[in-house]
């Protein structure tokens, strides 16, 4: 069962998994918030725990940074590992006036720049979009997470460095609300196999405000927070 990048044996891998881009975070999440967390694989300094949340069987694996890597690990895991289901916890940057730094973002769609969106059927530019019933899970359970929730299209780009300061502003103008460098990247790769994906994010930083930096406390609020929201989507 061992793939390429995963070294996980056959069964070492929960069907609901928790996947944020920082190794470290994974381990953080893993001893936090899972019973019984047991790492089976570090291939590449990717370290993946399984264990329990509130008696389901759940992994977190880290994703590393950017559409190619996470499209990597949910490719495998989906397809070689059985995963139902992959919640992505990340970091975003607000776009929206609307956002502030520490709110929760639940990505509805993902819009890219990526080859993701336009190779997969000829002519045709994807909507790449989450799992309905994760998208409810994780809605139901914001309310009761303590933070500022907000659901829409996020901006998912193949470049932290672009010197394109036009694109920003405009997808702004046109709603979206943040961005961030995976999402569409892991909603294809749920969308090609048949199976549930979402984003959850908070945000670490706005890009029209740069005075609203988190201190590490808020840091720690916020991050909880996403993380209840999706292991609380992920077994509903
Ligand atoms: N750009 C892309 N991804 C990000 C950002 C950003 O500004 N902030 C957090 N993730």
């Amino acid at each position: 069962m061992p793939t390429p990048h995963i070294a996980a044996e056959n069964g070492e891998i929960a069907p609901l998994v928790l996947m944020p881009g920082d190794p470290k975070r994974a381990q953080r999440i893993a001893s936090d918030f899972l019973t019984d967390a047991k790492l089976v694989s570090d291939v590449r300094g990717i370290m993946a725990f399984t264990g329990t949340y509130e008696g389901h069987p759940m992994s977190v694996m880290a994703s590393g940074m950017g559409i190619p890597s996470v499209s990597i690990y949910a490719m495998e895991l989906y397809t070689q590992y059985d995963v139902k289901r992959i919640v992505r916890v990340g970091t975003c940057g607000a776009i929206s006036r609307d956002v502030a730094v520490r709110d929760v973002v639940v990505a509805t769609a993902a819009h890219t720049n990526s080859s993701v969106a336009t190779l997969l059927v000829p002519g045709i530019n994807l909507s790449l979009t989450p799992s309905y019933a994760l998208l409810r899970g994780a809605m139901d359970a914001a309310d009761a997470a303590g933070a500022n929730v907000h659901a829409g299209p996020v901006y998912c780009s193949d470049h932290f460095y672009l010197d394109r300061p036009d694109i920003v502003p405009a997808l702004a103008k046109l709603g979206t609300l943040a961005v961030e460098m995976e999402s569409s990247g892991l909603y294809a790769a749920a969308l090609r196999t048949g199976r549930e994906a979402l984003t959850v994010l908070t945000v670490s930083d706005h890009l029209f405000d740069p005075s609203g930096d988190m201190t590490s406390d808020e840091r720690e609020t916020s991050f909880a927070a996403m993380v209840k929201i999706a292991a609380t989507a992920l077994v509903s």
